[in-house]
């Protein structure tokens, strides 16, 4: 939305759809914008299924910018890249979606609504006639019947009240925005469960640093301001420390700093501010405009209009409610989310590990002292060292970094530790207690399940401490207390920075939890000078590039392919045929060794491609006899094996048809972050060789927002 910026119709579209470009990641079956039309009041709504490549060249053969390029002051443009949850990908179930021919409401939605079939059935029956299979077009649906019934009894409603009383019929989860033509130049945008953040851009030096939330029940709210200034010695200013933005205790008086709205919105010479705010899911594609931003908590609805910006809830007030949203300063640079010299995103993250592996220790590692200090978690260590047991609770891939650190935990922390698949857990209703520690583990500190059951949790009282990627993500704010794993952004579907990142912070928790116990400070000392070089050693296995690109010439065409790993590498075999599957579509499983006879044996002939993780550890007689039982039916493993290792090498000089991808050594309990990189490179070659669209496989999407 620009307010006093002026702006070309042409500007808006480009700045729409280059927004959108960066969040194809997260669902991109269908896109569409929507812009003032050339009547006034009127929507203009291009949509197309497919990528946003293919929209804006809809875009350009429907609009002749040189012939007619409008300039408007004030603008509201909405867009939306679409994965489907209810109805195939088409041009009527792509959004925006509108309430009717006109396109009086028009709404883009991430989320899913659960009462849409009721709410549909009741709009059915009033006479509105539905143009598509979504939820979200009951949402603009329902915002005319509220507005075109309040005005038959005369009430004129305000954007804000309006858009309350319809979501008091809503269930479900949702992250909406929606402009009107009853409502020009301004915008509502809403959370419940699905992320928004609102970037603020002015040329003029804004001086704020937080927003006020207008309670129902702040009588005054009205009267009171939206922006503040920065004062020092302000109340409300955020405690930031290395990990978490805690908030000062809040003082009573405090509208003491308030200023009247428009005042907050005039430059000390009086004059109104021009300004442009933008609204996302996701920082990546606010960033290249401004880097100040605010994050939405759920059930606020942001109400903008004439450059201001004012935070209502949905809600009534509750204890704890926070009563401001700071601006924040991202990190994040441009750079960070464009490919460089790589050709797809998720290539450029696996070469980036040297350094987010880096970046995951960085101030956090002692390699002298040989200790551990986690920032955020620092208060809270004496309780999650009592904890009755520790529940690690994710999904994807992030799931698989749990499991791959479960020994570790157990061995280092002495405490029970269980792994959850959120959705599992969640199907389950499985017992929480109060002296539980339940860490969540998340890339996009987004997905739905994950902050299902992290609300599961807190209800039941449990400690929460989040592992996250995402700066701000809704997981990274709701937990108690927590650990960025500062991988930077990832963009690729398939995981796979996050995954050592994640790792290694869980390592560190695990090191974290065990300083005072004498009887592991050997392992504890030798896990720490190992960590140390992983950065390295990645580095050197990323050679190992041609010789896995060599396999995959050969592996192309299979169907099928095997991961065999035991103890610490059975979450590699899980993650790398994951990864396999995900990006190459061909089928892969990976498969506890210890199991293989118990029934996967039987798929072994000389035709079935498998991969072991033979590397060195204490269970290594048992993954030699494993693999011995493929060998002696015919098989001819792939062996992830450690680099010179003489029992490999001598076994592959008696049988050639071995092949031996060699890597460094490390401890037996971090073995898993290197062994994962050659099968990374190898799905990431798979589905090259293919021609698939290594960065948006087909059906996902990088964050899964809905349950
Ligand atoms: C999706 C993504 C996976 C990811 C999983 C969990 O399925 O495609 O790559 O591992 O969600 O996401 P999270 O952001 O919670 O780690």
């Amino acid at each position: 939305c620009n307010y006093m910026v002026e702006k070309s119709r042409k500007d808006i579209i480009d700045t729409l759809t280059e927004g959108l470009s960066k969040l194809e990641y997260r669902g991109y079956d269908s896109t569409g914008i929507c812009v003032d039309g050339d009547a006034d009041g009127t929507s203009l709504i291009i949509k197309n299924p497919g990528k946003v490549s293919q929209l804006k060249e809809k875009i350009n053969s429907t609009l002749n910018f040189e012939q007619y390029n409008p300039e408007y002051i004030n603008h509201v443009g909405i867009a939306h890249t679409r994965w489907a949850t209810h109805g195939e990908p088409s041009v009527a179930n792509a959004h925006p979606q509108r309430s009717d021919l006109n396109g009086e409401f028009v709404v883009v939605h991430n989320g899913i609504i659960t009462n849409y079939r009721e709410l549909k059935t009741l709009l059915l029956n009033k006479g509105f006639k539905f143009e598509s299979d979504t939820d979200t077009e009951c949402i603009a649906k329902l915002f005319k019947l509220f507005y075109d019934t309040n005005l038959e009894n005369g009430i004129e409603l305000d954007f804000n009240a309006l858009t309350k009383e319809v979501l008091s019929e809503l269930d479900g989860a949702y992250g909406l925005l929606c402009r009107s033509s009853h409502y020009p130049g301004e915008v509502i945008c809403t959370r419940k469960g699905s992320p928004l953040l609102i970037g603020v851009k002015s040329e003029k030096n804004l001086k704020v640093d937080f927003v006020d939330v207008e309670f129902v029940d702040d009588e005054s709210a009205d009267d009171q301001v939206t922006l503040n200034e920065t004062k020092i010695n302000n109340p409300h200013k955020p405690v930031v420390d290395e990990e978490k933005v805690y908030f000062a205790p809040i003082s009573n008086n405090s509208t003491n700093l308030r200023y009247s709205q428009s005042r907050a919105f005039l430059s000390e010479d009086g004059i109104p501010i021009p300004i442009e705010f933008f609204i996302s899911s996701d920082a990546s594609s606010v960033i290249k405009h401004t880097k100040k931003v605010l994050f939405l908590e759920d059930n606020d609805v942001a109400h903008i209009y004439d450059g201001e910006l004012h935070i209502h809830r949905f809600k009534p007030r509750q204890d704890g409610d926070k009563i401001t949203r700071p601006i924040q300063t991202l990190e994040l640079e441009l750079a960070q989310i464009m490919k460089g010299d790589y050709n797809h995103f998720m290539q450029k993250e696996i070469f980036e590990q040297p350094e987010s592996t880096l970046n995951t220790m960085r101030g956090r590692l002692d390699f002298q002292n040989k200790s551990v200090k986690l920032g955020g978690l620092t208060n809270w260590l004496p309780t999650i060292k009592r904890a009755r047991r520790l529940l690690m609770i994710a999904c994807g891939t992030s799931y698989h970094s749990c499991l791959a650190v479960r020994q570790m935990f157990e061995e280092l922390s002495e405490i029970p530790v269980s792994i959850e698949l959120a959705s599992d857990f969640l199907d389950r209703k499985a017992p929480v207690f109060r002296d539980d520690v339940c860490i969540f583990v998340s890339q996009s500190g987004e997905t739905a399940d994950s902050m299902q059951a992290l609300k599961f949790c807190l209800e039941r009282g449990a400690l929460t401490i989040g592992i996250v990627n995402t700066v701000g993500s809704s997981i990274s704010r709701s937990t108690h207390c927590g650990v960025h794993i500062n991988a930077g952004p990832e963009i690729g579907v398939a995981s796979t920075k996050a995954y050592t990142s994640q790792y290694i912070a869980l390592a560190m928790l695990a090191l974290s939890l065990s300083d005072d116990k004498l009887s592991s400070l050997k392992k504890r000392q030798d896990i720490i000078s190992n960590l140390q070089r992983i950065p390295g050693q990645i580095k050197e296995i990323l050679q190992l590039e041609p010789q896995i690109k060599a396999i995959c010439k050969r592996l192309q065409g299979e169907q099928s392919l095997l991961l065999l790993g035991r103890g610490y590498q059975y979450a590699c075999a899980l993650e790398g045929a994951l990864k396999i599957k995900e990006i190459s579509y061909m089928h892969s499983e990976g498969i506890l060794a210890g199991e293989l006879k118990h029934g996967v044996l039987a798929l072994v002939d000389e035709n079935l491609p498998i991969i072991a993780l033979g590397t060195r550890d204490s269970l290594f007689p048992k993954v030699v006899s494993s693999i011995e039982q493929v060998i002696a039916r015919k098989g001819k493993p792939i062996v992830i094996c450690n680099k010179d290792d003489e029992y490999w090498l001598s076994k592959k000089k008696v049988n050639s048809e071995i092949e031996l991808i060699e890597v460094p050594g490390t401890s037996d309990c971090l073995q898993g972050l290197l062994n994962i990189i050659p099968l990374q490179l190898m799905s990431y070659w798979l589905a090259v060789n293919q021609g698939f669209d290594v960065d948006f496989p087909r059906n996902l999407a990088k964050s899964v927002t809905v349950e």
